[in-house]
């Protein structure tokens, strides 16, 4: 008889979801985390009253009706809605594309002038294309100007891109860029889900929520003592990477990075918005993060004096950097797959989450996954 049913690494999102499922279930579960906080990456410090996202500003939307009453059934959200900004050379755009971006750019005012407008840039840029005897985008810049046009590429995706992938436009494959949706309604809403905020008192609040009455240690790495971890609970629920789980036999996933360089500002507003885009490539970050902007409304934002501020620089990873955004290309998704055949065949380790399934996720959906691993068919 092991001392617990489950010993869970990691303790993001995935890993105190499942220990609150898995306790109420009535198992006996421990959660280790390295770190030295709870939470993974949806962790918020409190500096000068205002929680601030650090490993990334984090927005919880979903329109699944279970998983948005579950989350507030631990912890009720408020109702911030993501609406960025796209600054270009000092001028500023409303995002998603929508009619008060078409406004801005081009002063048209009617749905139909902003079509007919889109229309025409969208037949300049195939012409283009055709003069050089091509049919079809051979790279994301023809791709994204046949699907939006010369003004909107260039302002407001050309330079965030690039930074984004640290590769010029002309060198990116055409398929990064799918769809680009336009909204010929005024519309800064970002995302198209039925419900979004963010918790009343910050993501910690959710996470002392699903954690509340499970033991946790943190500041504790399940590789400095694996043997003795190994043999502590009769299942292990593993959230960490996939790749070091097997010690890199296979070799080691890449992924992309952001670094944040975070500044507390002696004034209340500093830039009136959560979220600021900066769409240029001469200057070297990528967006604005106002953490105020997530929890503080109206006269909320004055009564706190002070403000934090994170520019995010988009960097090529290296060993010992945070392990962001995995890299979905040929060689590390077969890589991936070498692992993924490991783990399917062990009979007492649950693999879960972005790093052990080496995969994006947003939140909801890591919280739609744990519910069916409980109660799903
Ligand atoms: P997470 O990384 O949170 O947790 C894994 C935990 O395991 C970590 O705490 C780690 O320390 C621990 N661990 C790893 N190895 C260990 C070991 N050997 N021993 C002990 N502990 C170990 N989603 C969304 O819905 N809206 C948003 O706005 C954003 N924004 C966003 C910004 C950025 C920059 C990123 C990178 C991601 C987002 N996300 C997001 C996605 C969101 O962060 C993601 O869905 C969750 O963090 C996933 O939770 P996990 O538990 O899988 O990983």
């Amino acid at each position: 008889m092991k001392l617990y049913d489950y010993l869970i690494v990691g303790s993001g999102l995935f890993g105190a979801t499942f220990a609150y499922f898995a306790h109420k279930q009535g198992k006996k579960c421990l959660v280790i985390d390295k770190r030295p906080h709870l939470g993974g990456n949806v962790y918020c410090e409190n500096i000068e009253g205002i929680n601030v996202h650090k490993y990334g500003a984090h927005i919880f939307h979903t329109s699944n009706k279970q998983v948005w009453d579950f989350v507030n059934s631990i912890v009720e959200f408020n109702r911030y809605t993501n609406s960025p900004v796209a600054n270009y050379k000092g001028k500023l755009y409303n995002l998603p594309f929508n009619m008060n971006t078409f406004y801005q750019m081009w002063g048209v005012t009617t749905p139909e002038e902003a079509q007919t407008k889109i229309d025409e840039q969208k037949a300049e840029a195939v012409a283009r294309m055709q003069a050089d005897g091509v049919t079809e985008p051979r790279n994301l810049e023809e791709q994204a100007q046949v699907l939006i046009g010369k003004d909107i590429y260039e302002k407001l995706i050309k330079g965030y891109t690039e930074k984004q992938w640290g590769r010029r436009c002309t060198e990116l494959p055409a398929f990064i860029i799918k769809r680009l949706p336009v909204r010929l309604v005024f519309d800064n809403n970002y995302f198209n889900d039925k419900y979004q905020g963010v918790p009343i008192g910050g993501y910690n609040k959710l996470i002392e929520g699903l954690l509340a009455d499970i033991e946790t240690k943190t500041g504790t790495d399940f590789f400095e003592n694996r043997r003795y971890w190994e043999n502590i609970a009769d299942k292990i629920v593993f959230t960490g990477k996939i790749d070091e789980f097997y010690d890199y036999r296979y070799g080691k996933l890449n992924y992309r990075t952001v670094r944040f360089e975070q500044e507390i500002i002696d004034k209340p507003n500093y830039q009136g918005n959560a979220v600021v885009n900066y769409t240029e490539r001469d200057i070297p970050y990528t967006r604005i993060i106002e953490h105020k902007h997530f929890e503080m409304f109206g006269q909320q934002v004055y009564d706190c004096p002070k403000t934090v501020i994170s520019k995010e620089y988009s960097t090529e990873w290296e060993d010992g950097m945070e392990s962001y955004y995995p890299v979905n290309d040929k060689t590390n998704t077969k890589l991936y797959s070498q692992y993924k055949e490991l783990a399917d065949n062990e009979m007492n380790v649950i693999f879960g989450g972005r790093l052990a399934e080496y995969k994006y996720y947003d939140m909801a959906p890591i919280i739609e996954k744990v519910l069916n691993i409980f109660y799903g068919k």
